[in-house]
């Protein structure tokens, strides 16, 4: 096997394909270029023999497989090449025409391009018909997926070739289709995009971004961080092709991320991009003049003992468990006494699980249960502390819960909704406290997700913020601070990324599960975004579109048409036994 270019992705690659026991012949462009990709292949079998993932021994056989050479003579022999020179197309189209020269007939030809149509390099070789896009994730050695581009003219033998190679080297191949981004890349890079947005519009730090993709999705990284470590040079490459191709403006590089660029700081491998890195190269992010908001002081919420939950549903039962598990009494109020009483049950159930597990004392367990009031009697909220509304998401009902609140709490209570899509100026408004009024965003199961977010309104007091911060450190959860709009964090970039995803599949262009593969194996994520869009119910995410849609008129935010045909139908997710998928 040959590989054209041995840098990031190039050395990777033969690492990979040495370690499934196959020959490699890198070539690169001169005896130093050679020595380096050979330096960057040992180090990473070093780092793999430190970390006690392969044997010394293994090492040297791993690296006994692999020659590096300044010729293309040296690939005669090779029944698969593939070429990771850097992005741009005349360099790609010169080494197909080299390669064509000295490789036997049979042999394939596959590209690492991330963006630039296959086809066009295709083209350079007498063997159209046998070239294909192989493209790798980084780092190749660790990310399983594989994303193996066809043309029009790609003979099947070939496909069928390189899915087989994939699979021998331990890579799970999606076949993709030639435009520009593939399928990962195509999700991947307008989300990133936005959440630039989100940090040129200051809306919300570059911490709170990334804190809240990480604790409140379970993505392995927040999305600015995951572009340092692409490299903002790459990423507004890869979005210029995305652009031209779709003509949309989510593809549009931001001008932030164009700015960076332009001042040198390309991510990582330049020590500086969003964030500053001990030096070039390296992982340790170290503080800078963005760095840094003070803690919450403690001190804010020192005589806080009580605090009201309104509404008895899953994100109500979920914040009282997380409440009374912090200390404080709770205080349930929900339509009457009973259904007050099914909330308690909720989380007693949930409390009992904690105990068979092991993880909660039994007599814990009832002192727990012990520190909640249910009631039906607003009037009951009397001496709380905090209450944090959990009724249903209409905006009409919230108003009048939050008017009658302000009659019946003590004047100094802090009050906060915690709806996910509603302006929470609006609910201030309906009171005589507005400064005393802040968004308080959990995420299901709230006992479970590390995330809050905060949303103080233009009328909010410095001072309610600072204990609604407060509060949140008090109760073990991970605050972050964001403007009133509609998705906040979460959502805004959550959203419109799902229903890209079922975008790209009602154009035919992937199905299901390749697009649920290729974000899991190749982004990372917990799951899939159909899998996801099941769990979280196709009606759900579809009024979240529309309220995105509604906020931003974005037009790549309105809701794909796929996605309103499956609501309306009835196909809800899990909950119905079918979405995209059936159960
Ligand atoms: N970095 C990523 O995250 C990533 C992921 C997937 C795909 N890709 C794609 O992989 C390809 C390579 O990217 P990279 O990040 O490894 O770049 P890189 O700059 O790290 O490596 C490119 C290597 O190619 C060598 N080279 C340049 N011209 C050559 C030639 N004519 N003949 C032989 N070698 C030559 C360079 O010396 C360098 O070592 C690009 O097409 C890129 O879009 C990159």
């Amino acid at each position: 096997m040959g590989v054209v270019g041995c840098g990031t992705m190039g050395s990777g690659i033969a690492e990979i394909v040495a370690r499934a026991g196959i020959e490699v012949a890198f070539v690169e462009v001169s005896e130093e270029a050679v020595a380096a990709g050979r330096d960057r292949i040992a180090g990473s079998l070093e780092r793999a023999v430190s970390g006690g993932k392969l044997e010394a021994a293994e090492r040297d056989a791993v690296l006994g497989r692999i020659s590096g050479a300044t010729e293309y003579a040296s690939l005669a022999g090779a029944d698969l090449v593939i070429e990771a020179v850097p992005e741009q197309l005349g360099v790609k189209q010169d080494v197909f025409r080299a390669l064509d020269e000295v490789l036997k007939p049979e042999a394939i030809v596959a590209t690492n391009t991330s963006s630039l149509p296959v086809m066009d390099i295709a083209v350079q070789t007498s063997r159209p018909d046998r070239v294909v896009g192989l493209h790798f994730f980084n780092p190749a050695p660790v990310m399983d997926l594989v994303e193996l581009v066809t043309t029009v003219v790609t003979a099947p033998e070939a496909v069928e070739a390189a899915r087989g190679f994939a699979e021998r080297i331990g890579k799970t191949a999606v076949v993709a289709k030639d435009r520009a981004g593939f399928i990962a890349n195509l999700l991947l890079f307008p989300y990133l995009n936005q959440a630039v947005g989100m940090l040129e519009d200051r809306y919300a730090t570059r911490e709170d971004i990334d804190a809240s993709m990480r604790f409140g999705t379970g993505h392995p990284m927040g999305p600015l961080a995951l572009l340092d470590l692409i490299g903002l040079d790459s990423a507004v490459n890869i979005m210029e092709r995305m652009y031209e191709q779709f003509r949309a403006t989510r593809y549009a590089p931001r001008p932030l991320l164009k700015h960076l660029v332009a001042a040198g700081y390309l991510g990582r491998k330049t020590g500086r991009g969003f964030y500053t890195y001990e030096a070039p190269g390296a992982p340790t992010v170290v503080a800078d003049e963005a760095s840094g908001r003070a803690k919450a002081d403690p001190a804010t919420i020192d005589g806080w003992t009580t605090i009201g939950i309104l509404g008895t549903g899953t994100m109500a039962s979920g914040m009282a468990e997380v409440c009374v598990k912090a200390g404080y009494r709770v205080v349930i109020r929900g339509r009457s006494a009973e259904k007050a009483q099914g909330a308690v049950k909720a989380i007693d159930k949930s409390l009992s699980k904690a105990v068979d597990r092991g993880k909660l004392e039994a007599s814990a367990k009832d002192e727990l249960l012990g520190a909640l009031t249910a009631t039906g009697d607003i009037a009951d909220f009397a001496e709380c502390d905090l209450v944090i509304e959990a009724v249903a998401e209409d905006l009409a009902l919230k108003r009048e819960f939050f008017a009658e609140l302000d009659r019946v709490t003590q004047p100094e209570a802090l009050l906060a909704t915690t709806t996910s899509s509603l302006p929470v100026i609006e609910c201030a408004m309906s009171t005589s406290r507005p400064e005393r009024v802040v968004g308080i965003h959990f995420f299901n199961p709230a006992a479970i997700m590390r995330l809050v977010e905060i949303v103080p309104t233009v009328r909010t007091d410095p001072g309610a913020l600072e204990q609604a911060r407060a509060f949140t450190d008090k109760v073990g959860k991970h605050g972050v601070l964001c403007g009133d709009r509609a998705g906040f964090i979460v959502n805004a970039l959550l959203f419109p990324y799902l229903n890209d995803a079922v975008k790209m599949l009602q154009d035919g262009y992937a199905s299901v599960s390749e697009i649920d593969t290729a974000m899991k194996l190749g982004a990372g994520h917990p799951m899939g975004p159909f899998a996801l869009m099941d769990v979280v119910g196709l009606d759900v995410t579809l009024e979240i579109c529309k309220a995105l849609f509604a906020e931003f008129r974005e037009p790549a935010f309105a809701p794909a048409e796929l996605l309103e045909h499956m609501v309306s139908i009835g196909y809800l997710g899990r909950k119905t036994g079918r979405g995209f998928l059936v159960y």
